[in-house]
């Protein structure tokens, strides 16, 4: 699958019938909303967990130095908390642009963290048939991957250094983002 996803998600996922859509946002999401929204709630997701398993050519890195950055891999029993969002249809036509380097949209269950009820919401995922995916690697040579990379959004490692602390921010365990933090942490000492 090519890794420039925009048409694909217009084709697949059409939303311009509805009012407004929750978005789940399990990285930058969480702590970079740069797009209007009605309203936003902490919220998990059940059956997936965040892995620094996808390249990025676009934002933490280049074509040349692609960095790493998270997508969402298939694990029952698993539990992936962020921040979901109630945003209009249009709103994805910036999404999408932010989002083009092999993520596709998918709809999938949310649930509200310290309230009940849940809803349909949207989700971005990098799966492995994307050009761009990078697959797992160790702790350490993720880490070090991070370090050494940037893009024209900035250090690799701020994306991972402002995930791990908003996820802290919100009381929520993350124990790969943590367990790569501390890598990379002593890398930057
Ligand atoms: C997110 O923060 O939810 C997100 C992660 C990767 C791609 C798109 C969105």
């Amino acid at each position: 699958m090519s890794h420039n996803t925009i048409a694909l998600n217009k084709q697949q996922q059409p939303l311009d019938h509805l009012d407004s859509v929750w978005l789940f946002g399990y990285g930058s999401l969480i702590y970079k909303a740069d797009f209007p929204y009605m309203q936003c709630k902490p919220a998990c997701i059940y059956g997936w967990q965040r892995r620094f398993w996808q390249g990025s050519h676009d934002h933490r890195g280049t074509p040349q130095a692609p960095g790493r950055v998270l997508t969402l891999i298939e694990a029952p029993g698993a539990r992936c908390a962020g921040m979901a969002y109630e945003v209009t249809p249009d709103t994805f036509e910036h999404l999408d642009h932010r989002e083009k380097n092999g993520y596709l949209r998918v709809f999938t269950e949310l649930h509200w963290l310290g309230e009940p009820g849940q809803t349909q919401g949207l989700v971005y995922l990098a799966s492995a048939d994307n050009e761009a995916y990078l697959g797992p690697d160790t702790d350490a040579a993720i880490a070090a991957h991070i370090a050494s990379s940037a893009g024209p959004s900035g250090p690799n490692s701020d994306y991972l250094l402002q995930l791990a602390q908003a996820l802290r921010d919100m009381d929520e365990q993350d124990e790969h983002v943590f367990a790569i933090e501390q890598q990379l942490l002593k890398l930057l000492k």
